[in-house]
């Protein structure tokens, strides 16, 4: 049994700290994989600060998390959450309640760090055989090498119909509290010119633009246009967009809508012949080399659409064609790890021709702001992480 400890977790309503507790839950759950998560010493001054649960509860139901999220009341707490103290736990040899669990952690030694402030450290333990072993410790902040480095190139806003809570300045605030040099809004561009049932139903893409029997627009840039103006005093973003391509291979971004010096994604978010293999795989790279050609910087979550899309495994002997058409077009291919596992095989050969790697993390809630620990992972494994300037993409100018 694997658990994780996030200890003295004080959270002021506004401070944003509950996206860093949903941020390391997540981290524990998906990518070190905890069989449960244990906030402890949990302080709320005011009732409005207890409400932090709501979001954490949120995101679970939203990513159909089950893993158990436990919290312990600081005794001394004014305020205080659903208390899980004296819930049993069963595995790894023990059998116990929450509070003994924790005490026996505590018993084992190390320590805990505090959760309340940079780098917002909580710890990771095993149980075996009722012997507690393998503590680690994580940080929910960026590591210090690269703190100030990165930017983070795939934010949405809350204009994205798949919001869960976005907002500029919360996500220009997340971005302060994780470490990031900046952080590009690059809203869906079919969101902005499409009714949501619309969008999510792909009308679009399969059948055009304002035709007959085709897709009828609703005019939302100017409301994205103008969430930028109101924003305009803050600093430390850019915004563009995530574009979309239809099946004819034209990209949603009227000319009036097109401005110089934006940093702009693109990506494949359907595909039609799914019963053909190899049309979907001609139909999928006419599709990548439309956005490529158009002009975009950036590759949105290469083959992301096979899993999604297609319930499939993307087909590897497409990764040298596409390496090739960003190689051809100088374009990055983006890391992406929301609800997607990249290819380290794809991402491997884009090194070896020197394609540029983006990073991204297509955040839909703020937790997600700069959430790079699996992209960092994954940048040791392929065995560039002491030289991510000469390999990620950076703005120019
Ligand atoms: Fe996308």
């Amino acid at each position: 049994m694997k658990i994780a400890v996030a200890f003295h977790f004080r959270h002021s309503a506004g401070d944003l700290y509950e996206f860093l507790l949903l941020r390391a839950f997540h981290l524990a759950v998906r990518f070190l994989k905890t069989d449960l998560f244990i906030v402890s010493g949990v302080f709320c001054a005011h009732p409005e600060d207890a409400l932090f649960l709501e979001s954490v509860t949120k995101s679970r139901a939203h990513r159909k998390v089950t893993v158990p999220f436990y919290c312990v009341n600081d005794a001394a707490s004014p305020f205080s959450v659903s208390d899980s103290s004296s819930v049993e736990i069963e595995g790894g040899g023990v059998k116990m309640t929450v509070a003994e669990l924790l005490k026996a952690i505590h018993g084992a030694g190390g320590g805990f760090p505090e959760f309340d402030k940079s780098p917002f450290e909580f710890i990771t333990v095993e149980i075996e055989d009722g012997r507690i072993f393998n503590r680690r410790i994580h940080r929910v902040s960026l590591p210090d090498e690269v703190i100030g480095r990165l930017t983070d190139f795939h934010i949405h806003t809350n204009l994205a119909y798949c919001s869960e809570n976005m907002t500029v300045p919360d996500a220009l605030r997340m971005a302060k509290l994780t470490g990031l040099k900046a952080i590009n809004f690059s809203e869906h561009s079919g969101q902005l010119y499409f009714r949501s049932e619309d969008y999510w139903k792909f009308q679009w893409t399969m059948n055009g633009r304002n035709t007959p029997g085709g897709c009828p627009e609703q005019k939302r840039m100017p409301d994205y246009e103008a969430l930028f103006r109101r924003y305009s005093g803050l600093t430390g973003f850019t915004h563009g967009f995530e574009l979309d391509v239809d099946r004819n291979c034209t990209i949603a971004l009227d000319d009036k809508d097109r401005h110089q010096g934006r940093v702009n994604l693109g990506a494949v978010h359907s595909l039609d012949h799914k019963e053909d293999l190899p049309l979907l795989k001609r139909e999928f790279l006419a599709r990548t080399e439309a956005l490529l050609r158009y002009g975009v910087p950036i590759l949105a979550h290469p083959f992301r659409i096979f899993r999604w899309g297609c319930g499939m495994r993307a087909p590897e002997d497409l990764f040298l064609p596409v390496v090739l058409l960003l190689k051809k077009y100088g374009a990055a291919a983006e890391i992406n790890f929301h609800g997607n596992e990249p290819y380290p095989e794809f991402l491997e050969l884009c090194i070896r021709e020197g394609v540029k790697i983006s990073l991204g993390s297509d955040s839909h809630n703020l937790y997600e702001v700069g959430f790079f620990h699996p992209h960092l992972a994954l940048l040791r494994e392929l065995g560039v992480y002491d030289r991510l300037d000469s390999v990620l993409f950076r703005m120019r100018g």
